[in-house]
């Protein structure tokens, strides 16, 4: 069974869709540049909260040394996160345009509050290239060194004997 997300990350991007919502509430230009990044922004959320923030949600447990073979569902996940992680760089760029362009109505428009959104968001996307989207990859390549026998197709089959630690 796949993990659930990190709460923090969860609550992260509930926070930056409410106040997503908010920019869209206050209408008029800045509620045009609100609606243009959150079309792009849905999505790509969908796509991190369903593919990239599953596998965090074990990362404290595998550096803890806690291995089972159950994990061994996260290293498909990763490698799905590997092969669209171009498209996911390309989507931040899109979105990184996207929030200079509120970020510009905001300061225009004397709205301190949209503005200091638009530079967490900037670094919430900052902080997933760096960080994030390494960690879940770096990840996945280590459960898979540990449970996937060199040369099989990743498996979700949890009967199979992997000589790892149990879970305590
Ligand atoms: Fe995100
Ligand atoms: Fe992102």
């Amino acid at each position: 069974m796949l993990p659930a997300m990190p709460n923090s990350l969860r609550i992260e991007h509930e926070q930056l869709r409410e106040d997503l919502d908010q920019a869209i509430r206050i209408g008029g230009r800045i509620g045009e540049a609100a609606r243009v990044l959150q079309s792009l922004l849905r999505p790509h959320f969908r796509r991190e909260d369903d593919n990239v923030f599953l596998g965090l949600g074990l990362l404290r447990t595998v550096a803890e040394g806690k291995v089972t073979p159950g994990m061994s569902e996260l290293v498909a996940k990763a490698e799905q996160l590997k092969s669209e992680l171009p498209e996911m760089l390309a989507e931040h760029d899109q979105i990184r345009k996207a929030v200079e362009r509120l970020g510009q109505e905001a300061i225009r428009e004397g709205r301190p509050q949209v503005a200091f959104f638009a530079a967490r968001l900037m670094r919430h996307a900052s902080m997933e290239e760096e960080v994030l989207y390494p960690a879940a990859i770096v990840l996945g390549e280590y459960l898979k060194s540990l449970l996937v026998p060199a040369g099989a197709v990743p498996s979700n089959d949890r009967s199979r004997s992997m000589g790892v630690s149990p879970l305590v």
